[in-house]
């Protein structure tokens, strides 16, 4: 355990040497996206994202797992889609994702278009339909085949309908939280704890791992550096316990995941891909104990848990905050 703790480390400063060299922040305030699609297209993706004709039976739209007024995450352990049915891991937030180096808690999708032209949609847990059958509800609908020709030259197809909700994704960003105004010379912005928060932060070393704009999403990790979280845990493994090994069929990937955003995380519980943590106290100390070896007092993730709320920034759809 110890010497792959070594190896992780190692890999993790030469990877904020890269990050460094993008900004001076560890973490960069988040800025409003740079490249967005015509406004159209974005509208386009907005009104697919809560259509529920996406799904096999008409019930279930990407908004009903993740819904943007609520964070965009469920609040579940693990998400209930059409006819009830359950899915294996905790829906994650789809804020602020533009710049992960992959998709899903294992990485499985290289890019956002990807994602939604394999993903959730033929997912028979999720909205079990196919793009065939989907495809011909859409093109029946007038109004909405006549704007995506005025977009798209080839009309309604998987890679359009996308395109477009990949396009709204990644206008979804919470911009101006206390942090980052505190970083942009606000020292007002920031509560005492919150401040000494960072610190623990930083010092414990939370942001080895969880660094970048959104707190995380840059890089991979084990689930359990030093400790075995998953025997603990109770209960088995599941496969998708296996994280990354999923993907990749490499035994050092298994318990591997991608490192989750925290922007969020304070009004996204409950926590972890299995979704069995409902506090963020409680988070916290698992993270201690089983990434760091450490065990953090409760002043320590107090003040850390004043730092993680202070991540959370604003845009119009967002109606909770911390
Ligand atoms: C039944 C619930 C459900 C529905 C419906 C659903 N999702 Fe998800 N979504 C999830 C879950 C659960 C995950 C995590 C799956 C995994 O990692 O294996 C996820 C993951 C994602 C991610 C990856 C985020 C990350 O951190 O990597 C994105 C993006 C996403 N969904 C967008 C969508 C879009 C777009 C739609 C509609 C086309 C949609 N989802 C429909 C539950 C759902
Ligand atoms: C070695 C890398 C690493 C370190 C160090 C680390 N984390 Fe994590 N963190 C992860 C990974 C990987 C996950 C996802 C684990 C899972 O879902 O099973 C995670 C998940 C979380 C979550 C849950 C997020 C969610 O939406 O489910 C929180 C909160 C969190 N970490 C906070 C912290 C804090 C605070 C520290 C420092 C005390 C810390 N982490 C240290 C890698 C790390």
């Amino acid at each position: 355990m110890k010497k792959r703790a070594a190896i992780v480390v190692t890999l993790l400063t030469i990877m904020s040497g890269v990050v460094a060299q993008e900004s001076d922040y560890a973490i960069p305030p988040l800025e409003k996206p740079a490249h967005v699609a015509p406004a159209g297209v974005v509208a386009l993706g907005r009104i697919l994202f809560q259509d529920r004709r996406l799904s096999g039976d008409n019930t279930v739209s990407c908004a009903h797992c993740h819904p943007l007024d609520r964070g965009g995450a469920d609040g579940l352990p693990v998400s209930v889609g059409v006819k009830g049915r359950m899915g294996a891991v905790n829906a994650p937030t789809v804020y602020n994702i533009a710049g992960y180096i992959a998709y899903f808690w294992d990485g499985r999708a290289a890019t956002l278009e990807e994602l939604i032209l394999d993903g959730p949609l033929q997912n028979p847990d999720e909205m079990n339909a196919s793009w065939e059958e989907v495809l011909g509800k859409l093109r029946k609908d007038p109004v909405l085949d006549e704007r995506f020709h005025r977009y798209f030259t080839q009309g309604i197809t998987p890679r359009t309908v996308s395109r477009a909700i990949a396009a709204f994704l990644r206008t979804l960003v919470t911009l101006d939280s206390p942090f980052d105004r505190w970083e942009k010379g606000d020292p007002k912005a920031l509560s005492d704890a919150a401040v000494r928060g960072y610190k623990l932060f930083s010092s414990y070393g939370c942001i080895a791992c969880h660094q970048g704009r959104a707190v995380g999403g840059n890089m991979f990790a084990t689930m359990g550096v030093m400790g075995d979280y998953f025997r603990d845990r109770n209960g088995g493994v599941t496969q998708a316990d296996l994280g990354r090994f999923n993907v990749t069929g490499k035994a050092s990937d298994k318990y591997v995941f991608k490192v989750p955003s925290l922007r969020l995380a304070a009004v996204t519980p409950p926590y972890f891909h299995d979704g069995s943590v409902a506090t963020l106290d409680e988070a916290v100390r698992i993270m201690g104990r089983y990434q760091l070896g450490r065990e953090i007092p409760p002043v320590d993730r107090a003040d850390i848990i004043a730092f993680l709320r202070s991540l959370v920034g604003r845009h119009p759809m967002l109606k909770v905050q911390p």
